[in-house]
């Protein structure tokens, strides 16, 4: 071992020189070639630690004949001065250097591992396995091909091997290898092994998992791993690697589906070149064949096929190219190149699976940023229509998500995407979900189908516009959104904002929070997703009033930021005034116009903004009035200064 290289010095160039493959110190530029045109197996490893998932993983490490990522760089860096590793390595010192790994904090994330064999490339996510790691699990599931599930004999299929199973069969993983590992420990019975397999088979049919591979093994010994295990002559299956090597990836099994490829970025170097560019999803395209570009439907014929300098006679799925058109239609980021007789559909409201990933629970009504793929879109998640345990796959009613809770809900985007089902194309039925002021990713989800209502709801054009509107009134619409604490005086100032307006001859409309809450919004209370939804409704009632020419006063607590800058968004740039209607909670108590501080502090009234329910201010708002120094009549004026510049 003493003159063995060190993992840690692996590949780089200055070290000694390694043992090397005979093609390697015969040819580097074949050996490369060769490796660049293996197929890449992404495959994920569940279990934990005590089912020998470490063991395991170095086990292929060690005997694949591995080389490292690392390596592999300065490899095709420096073709001169070469090295793999191949069996020098001790077996124990590096699971005990990969156990060590997941010991130190790195089981908060995923840690990817590269390596190959003579005949394939793999990327190993080692995810850790227990219930508070789930989005971490879903992270590396979701662009997984293939799953080893480990079960430790001694013990048979344990509740994670259910949840492990499911959420890969939820990401979508069609390629699952049931490795029931530790069989030296069970004096390599057969029994045993067929009780497991029988155990896991019922659960396995129950959520709908359609096949999976079987395997005794042990990664300790090295039984069924690289060759078949004279300690288990009945075992008639492959060893695992072989497994590994030859199974069918998912790009390979796509390639029978229609064309879609979304576009990464428009490539267009010169006048006389335009192409689009980005990984083909599913399918193949040839020069000549029918296209459609969504979501606007436009049909044009691929011209090119380009990669890299070369131009391609056709491209499958799994490659990344780029596609010239014949025609000059509109296409861009985020746009789908599809075969023009079978596109994928369109939609702005959907039913989807969510994986909650952040510590802060899912807000129900709020607008987060969808990414799929290149698409973004602003969307909002309506409250749970289920929870999903996802030890015992039961449905369990739900009003949020919390942070690795699984649950389906209908979503609604505010512009139309592309998609395909997340169970027939990841790449255009995988989203996640980014909260729009943290931006944080939350969520991954999966979409299942598009509601039909969506498909029947068309926009519909008028003739006097809004335009129109406001040139009869002879004003810019705006909405002056007054926000702040109950009892801070909001309903107050408005009111005298908007005498003031009016004796200016401005056409104006106040919304009062306690108004509004006696009609359109009476099924409304006060928890967090009832005040988001007054919000929501609020903001659209508002947006309707300035189609109409209208500038719109509204006085609502409105405590978060989020539901504030939703409004913001949903109107026209410079249209939307926030003012701060900023009295301190003492003040407001102190005042108690309505008596109600006095029953929140009593514990008569509950989720009281400012005593159990917070109170978000804003942090740039276009106009702040001080209550404590200015009177109404001061506050309305400084106001009315402020907006009238703006006509
Ligand atoms: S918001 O939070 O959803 O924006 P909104 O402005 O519509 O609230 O309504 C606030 C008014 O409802 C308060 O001025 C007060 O009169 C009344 N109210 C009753 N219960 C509550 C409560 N729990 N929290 C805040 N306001 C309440």
């Amino acid at each position: 071992m003493s003159d063995a290289p060190s993992m840690a010095s692996a590949g780089k160039p200055d070290d000694a020189i390694y043992q090397t493959d005979a093609l390697i110190a015969e040819d580097i530029d074949a050996y490369l070639e060769a490796h660049q045109h293996k197929t890449m197996l992404r495959f994920i490893t569940c279990g934990s630690v005590d089912d020998g998932k470490s063991t395991l993983i170095g086990r292929l490490l060690y005997d694949a004949k591995m080389i490292f990522e690392d390596q592999l760089a300065a490899l095709e860096a420096d073709s001169k001065r070469v090295g793999t590793q191949g069996q020098e390595i001790d077996f124990a010192l590096l699971v005990d250097g990969l156990a060590a790994e997941r010991e130190q904090g790195i089981t908060i994330d995923v840690a990817y591992r590269f390596f190959a064999t003579e005949k394939r490339k793999f990327i190993v996510a080692d995810c850790p396995g227990h219930e508070q790691y789930t989005r971490n699990m879903v992270t590396g599931a979701s662009t997984a091909d293939l799953a080893v599930i480990l079960i430790d004999a001694r013990k048979g299929v344990l509740v994670q091997t259910r949840r492990h199973s499911y959420l890969c069969h939820l990401l979508g993983i069609r390629n699952i290898v049931l490795a029931v590992n530790k069989m030296d420990l069970v004096d390599y019975s057969q029994e045993v092994f067929d009780a497991i397999v029988a155990d896991y088979d019922a659960f396995a049919k129950e959520i709908g998992i359609e096949s999976y591979v079987a395997m005794p093994i042990s990664g300790f010994k090295g039984d069924n791993i690289t060759t078949l295990s004279a300690n288990m002559p009945w075992y008639r299956g492959t060893p695992l690697v072989e497994h590994l090597e030859t199974v069918e990836v998912n790009s390979a099994r796509d390639i029978d589906k229609p064309l879609r490829m979304q576009v990464q970025w428009v490539n267009r170097p010169n006048l006389d070149f335009r192409g689009f560019s980005g990984l083909i999803a599913s399918g193949s395209v040839r020069p000549g064949d029918a296209v459609r570009v969504l979501p606007s439907g436009k049909t044009s014929t691929v011209s090119r096929i380009v990669l890299f300098d070369r131009d391609l006679e056709e491209a499958v799925a799994g490659q990344s190219v780029t596609i010239c058109l014949a025609d000059e239609v509109d296409c861009s980021r985020g746009d789908v190149i599809a075969a023009a007789d079978a596109p994928p559909q369109v939609s702005d409201q959907f039913e989807a699976t969510l994986v909650w990933m952040d510590d802060e629970a899912m807000h129900v009504g709020r607008a987060y940023w969808l990414k799929l793929g290149a698409q973004t879109v602003s969307v909002t998640v309506q409250a749970p229509k289920y929870e999903i345990n996802v030890n015992t796959m039961q449905h369990l009613a739900a009003k949020t998500l919390g942070l690795n809770a699984i649950g389906v809900a209908e979503i609604a985007t505010d512009k139309p995407i592309t998609f395909e089902p997340y169970a027939e194309n990841r790449a255009l039925g995988g989203f996640i979900l980014i909260d729009k002021l943290s931006n944080r990713t939350v969520a991954a989800g999966m979409l299942h189908f598009s509601l039909r209502r969506a498909q029947n709801v068309h926009w519909q054009p008028t003739d006097i516009s809004r335009d129109t509107h406001a040139a009869m009134k002879n004003q810019t619409p705006r909405v002056l959104w007054f926000t702040g604490l109950s009892g801070s005086g909001k309903s107050t100032i408005a009111n005298e904002v908007e005498k003031r307006l009016n004796v200016m001859n401005r056409h104006t409309f106040l919304l009062d929070g306690d108004n509004v809450r006696h009609g359109l919004n009476k099924d409304l209370g006060f928890t967090e997703a009832d005040r988001i939804e007054n919000i929501r409704r609020v903001g659209e009632v508002a947006k309707l009033m300035t189609d109409a020419g209208l500038i719109v006063l509204t006085a609502f607590i409105s405590p978060f930021r989020a539901e504030r800058q939703m409004v913001r968004e949903m109107l026209a740039d410079g249209e939307f005034i926030e003012i701060f209607v900023d009295t301190p909670l003492e003040v407001a108590e102190a005042r108690d116009v309505k008596g109600l501080y006095k029953k929140a502090r009593e514990g008569k009234l509950k989720n009281f903004t400012g005593i159990d329910s917070p109170y978000e201010a804003p942090e740039m708002p276009e106009i702040r009035v001080n209550t404590v120094e200015m009177t109404v009549e001061e506050a309305a004026e400084h106001i009315i200064r402020q907006i009238l510049p703006l006509k």
